[in-house]
């Protein structure tokens, strides 16, 4: 079979962002657009002669095209081996277990994660490295660099690959194996979770809804939940990967989740409900009549890990991102275990992680996830939060609240402004970053600002310094506000203000969140200039 060296010229936007290059689909169907950033990760690597990479993604449209390509590029550029989804499906976190387990190369996620799909939405490709997550900020960057100087690459001339069918077959010199994209994920579950214990569970008339959104955790949820844990048919919803997830957008909140919410505080509301993301690595945790926060699903989970077999020998340590909530610090305070802050984005619990200083993982943006892989994973937080619903028998709500008597609550929100213009996002970061530290002891009511900064972060392993992740102000009393720029959006820029205050008291713990952050976020207003900045009178989304 010919191998082509076909000649071409950089494209200036192959920038990888916080979760690889994430394009709308349109501008990856340009002629040699997917091509040239391919053969720019595979030109950043060490050498990929006789090498296996893992490589999947999410379902969506251009997916099936993208992986033909890659893999006729990946024969061409001399590795031995590729372990592609069965229909090209591999969830994020499942590729992560599968560079981990056969210790591959690296992998290749193609997704855009919760962003639309289909022929008008959003398309991605993400580099992991041999640890199973996002290859770091130096491979990003060597990416990035190879792209602007890119002229020419490599691709197999050959027919495409049937990747319906399971089982082995060559691509010039390069065995494709098509695996089954559950089996390998599936094991790694059972040997975290009492699976036994939530068969008992899930079969003793509690009732659970798992909404997939049409996207890419649909076959991993019905194997897991239906086939495997007893669950009846049906308990997985919108459980077909669609190329455009039937119009949804995939993303596990309040807001675009609303199917799900609706159930779940409906009339004859089940015990329990989660949803997925497009790539399957956030969630969103529903008891009856009740939504946990991201921020306190993390802390439930580090409180009640004893109770899971996979963690029952203790934590080495948690660790959250900066705009998380300070929930899980304080339960980490109580166990005495270490407790770490990170920039936003899950690569920066990769060196913790490694280093065995971290084991569970969290972030607001509906991420949780421990040292079994190095991707967050949204169906690993619904079986942790079952088994531990299996062991307590008590219910969502309950747990929840119990967890605030001896915690204390911290009230959290965040308010996104999508689509503002990026110039204007910019200036009202800038003016945050120079009044930001001005307002140390300054009052606004009952709050006195105790710093006001620009969090920089330096990574205790390694020692990378990681600066400008966002403006906090912090109060006396706990409570914060952060302000960042959303690194995962493709239109515009996405203001993000988080908001947390902390409720000791269990006689004020029931308030309304919009109403129990409401001083800070018209401090926000009063700090930021929100409105007059992003010419919006409310934000687009509150979560
Ligand atoms: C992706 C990353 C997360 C991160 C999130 C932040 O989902 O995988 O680790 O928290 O992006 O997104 P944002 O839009 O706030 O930058
Ligand atoms: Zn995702």
């Amino acid at each position: 079979m010919n191998i082509l060296e076909v000649s071409t010229t950089p494209f200036t936007d192959q920038k990888p962002g916080t979760s690889g290059l994430r394009k709308a689909v349109k501008v990856f169907q340009q002629p040699h657009y997917l091509e040239n950033f391919v053969q720019s990760i595979f030109d950043s690597l060490e050498g990929c002669q006789g090498q296996t990479l893992a490589l999947g993604g999410d379902g969506r449209y251009y997916n099936r095209k993208a992986i033909q390509i890659i893999l006729k590029m990946a024969a061409a550029n001399g590795f031995s081996r590729i372990k592609v989804g069965h229909r090209g499906i591999l969830s994020t976190p499942a590729t992560s277990c599968i560079i981990r387990q056969y210790k591959t190369l690296g992998g290749i996620i193609l997704s855009a994660s919760h962003n639309p799909g289909g022929v008008d939405g959003d398309f991605g490709v993400k580099y992991n490295t041999g640890n199973g997550g996002p290859a770091p900020e130096k491979v990003t960057e060597a990416i990035y660099a190879r792209s602007k100087t890119i002229d020419r690459y490599k691709i197999l001339d050959a027919p495409d690959i049937d990747l319906d069918t399971l089982g082995e077959s060559r691509l010039g010199e390069m065995t494709v194996e098509v695996i089954d994209s559950v089996q390998d994920y599936q094991k790694l579950m059972e040997s975290l979770f009492d699976f036994d214990r939530i068969r008992q569970f899930l079969t003793s008339g509690k009732r659970i809804c798992i909404d997939s959104m049409h996207a890419v955790t649909g076959p991993y949820a019905r194997a897991i939940f239906e086939q495997s844990l007893g669950a009846p048919q049906g308990t997985v919803v919108n459980g077909t990967p669609l190329e455009d997830f039937g119009g949804g957008h995939p993303d596990p909140n309040l807001v675009y989740a609303h199917d799900l919410v609706e159930i779940l505080f409906g009339d004859n509301a089940p015990d329990f409900g989660a949803a997925s993301d497009g790539d399957g690595d956030r969630n969103m945790i529903l008891g009856k009549h009740f939504f946990v926060t991201p921020s306190d699903s993390l802390a439930v989970l580090t409180a009640n890990a004893k109770l899971v077999p996979g963690y029952a020998s203790g934590l080495a340590g948690v660790a959250r991102s900066m705009p998380t909530s300070q929930a899980a610090d304080r339960v980490a305070a109580k166990l005495g275990i270490d407790c770490y802050e990170t920039p936003t984005g899950w690569k920066f619990f990769g060196n913790l992680l490694d280093a065995g200083k971290a084991t569970l993982c969290g972030e607001e943006s509906f991420g949780t996830g421990s040292n079994h892989i190095r991707e967050k994973d949204g169906l690993w937080a619904v079986l942790f939060w079952l088994n531990i619903l299996a062991v307590r028998q008590q219910s969502v709500e309950h747990i929840v609240r119990e967890h605030w008597q001896t915690y204390g609550r911290n009230y959290y929100s965040r308010h996104d402004y999508e689509g503002v213009d990026s110039d204007r996002a910019n200036t009202l970061m800038e003016k945050l970053r120079s009044v930001a530290p001005t307002l140390k002891g300054k009052r606004y009511g009952q709050y006195e600002v105790e710093y006001g900064d620009d969090f920089s972060y330096t990574d205790p392993i390694d020692g990378s310094i990681s600066s400008k992740q966002g403006v906090r102000i912090g109060f006396v009393d706990g409570s914060r506000i952060v302000f960042r720029l959303s690194g995962t959006g493709t239109q515009g820029a996405t203001l993000r203000v988080y908001f947390e205050s902390y409720e000791g008291d269990s006689s004020k713990q029931d308030l309304e969140v919009q109403q129990a952050l409401a001083e800070p976020i018209a401090i926000a207003q009063e700090v930021a200039q929100i409105r007059e900045h992003t010419e919006m009178s409310k934000p687009t989304v509150i979560t």
